[in-house]
């Protein structure tokens, strides 16, 4: 069986004295007598035989402490006291009295140090052995050399059993290479362990998990080690673990899920609108083509103008909404063939109020700017338009890039009171009313682009390679 160290209270000294201790305190006993003897029939060497008493002092305070020191010093005294008697008095009292003083208080001295250093080591074998933590020392070639109670509670294996095979037999063959390198780390850099955590075998063969701090002692060529069981905070942190990645796959399947029904509702929302803004074409116009076209030239107009891509998408959306207000228009006066009359022309013109109000009222963007375009999309830039005769920058920017479309279209397709102008000529009529009809930084985006392109784009499929560098997702 290998040697064990504990670090109980039963090897520290305690009351009464042990065999030892009397055995050690006899010697001293013996040893002052002898030394007394020597003293008394040697002669010619004086007292100074005396001076050895300080050995038997020592002695009986190392193994009895405070006491033994005591118990010497007294001792010895007697025996200064007898050879001085012996010796017919000689150096008077002060002599007798400087020995027994020596004597006393080399005894009281050493026993009160050697009684502190075992209150010590007792007090440090008490921590140990009620420590909740555990502590363990380690050689440097892989051995405990010891271990507190705590470390055999926690494993169930015996101290001997512990010390009996290399540390690393008990650790889980996952973490032997980390707990390897831990090592290193202390053995060959000097450097501390903080905080290193790795699995210990049980005796039942389960593992726990041991949380470590460590240090090295070079000169003794030891580890001095202090770890703590953190199984269960190690559970814990499993677990949370599991519960936030099962908490965010939840997060991430409801957005996907949120996402496909919002794209749902997009989508069905950007149709309702379209067909919103079918209904008030087909009034009069049973292609449905001027409403495709309204929305791309619109967007590609604002894109030319430098909108963010938001916008030119709000664009797209609320751009078909602008003749929404022809819904509230008579056939008869919507589908005459001929020249209005001033009644019939102001009927007309009561589309651009009436949509805005159909529209007004809304949560939604696209909405608001189809009822801002629907409302201004008349009004001209010198104030001459309908229905509030506004001018310049007070017409919103929408309103006046969908005049700009909204005319052009209008001029190079048939209606049923004109026949459809040729592009170049529609193009030349758009350039003559800048600054008049329209606005002169739109009618310029308008001349940037190709007028043959706006003039027939229905669908983005229709856009030319050259002309597509705008963005037609929706
Ligand atoms: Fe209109």
């Amino acid at each position: 069986m290998l040697p064990t160290r504990s670090f109980g209270l039963r090897e520290a000294m305690a009351r009464p004295p042990s065999p030892i201790q009397i055995g050690i305190v006899g010697l001293a006993v013996l040893l002052a007598v002898a030394i007394f003897g020597v003293a008394v029939v040697v002669e010619r060497f004086g007292d100074a035989p005396l001076f050895l008493f300080a050995v038997p002092l020592a002695l009986a305070s190392i193994g009895w402490g405070l006491r033994g020191g005591m118990v010497l010093g007294v001792l010895t005294s007697l025996l200064a006291g007898a050879w001085w008697v012996e010796r017919s008095y000689p150096g008077g009292g002060a002599w007798l009295s400087s020995r027994v003083f020596t004597c006393l208080l080399i005894g009281l001295l050493l026993g009160w140090f050697a009684e502190s250093r075992h209150r010590l080591m007792r007090a440090i074998a008490h921590h140990r052995e009620c420590s909740l933590d555990l502590i363990a020392t380690a050689n440097f070639d892989g051995y405990f050399t010891a271990v507190n109670p705590a470390f055999t509670r926690t494993l169930g294996f015996t101290a001997e059993e512990l010390l009996s095979a290399p540390f690393t037999d008990f650790v889980h063959p996952d973490d032997v290479e980390p707990t390897i390198a831990a090592i290193v780390k202390q053995t060959e850099q000097g450097r501390d362990v903080f905080n290193f955590q790795n699995r210990y075998r049980t005796k039942d063969g389960s593992y726990r998990w041991l949380e470590w701090m460590s240090s090295p002692d070079p000169i003794g060529r030891e580890l001095i080690a202090v770890a703590r069981d953190v199984t269960d905070r190690k559970q814990l942190e499993e677990l949370e673990h599991e519960y936030k990645q099962r908490l965010e796959n939840n997060v991430r399947e409801r957005t996907k899920e949120l996402n496909r029904r919002n794209a749902e509702l997009e989508e069905a929302r950007r149709e309702t609108l379209y067909r919103l803004a079918l209904a008030a074409e087909y009034r009069d116009d049973d292609t449905f083509k001027h409403t495709e076209r309204i929305r791309n030239s619109a967007a590609l107009l604002a894109a030319e103008l430098g909108l963010t891509e938001s916008d030119v998408a709000l664009m797209r959306d609320a751009a078909p909404l602008h003749d929404i207000g022809k819904l509230g228009v008579s056939d008869a006066v919507l589908l005459k063939p001929g020249k209005l009359t001033a009644d019939e022309f102001e009927h007309v013109r009561w589309h651009a109020e009436l949509g805005a109000r159909i529209l007004s009222g809304s949560s939604s963007h696209a909405l608001q700017a189809g009822e801002e375009i629907a409302r201004s999309h008349h009004e001209w830039w010198d104030g001459m338009g309908y229905p509030a005769g506004l001018r310049g920058e007070e017409i919103p920017l929408f309103g006046r890039i969908v005049a700009v479309a909204d005319v052009f279209d209008a001029l190079t397709h048939e209606r049923p009171y004109k026949p459809a102008w040729p592009v170049d000529e529609a193009a030349k009529e758009i350039r003559r009313l800048r600054g008049l009809q329209f606005d002169p930084q739109v009618v310029d985006a308008f001349e940037r682009l190709d007028p043959y392109l706006l003039a027939v784009i229905a669908h983005p499929h229709d856009v030319p390679r050259a002309a597509s560098r705008h963005t037609w997702a929706a």
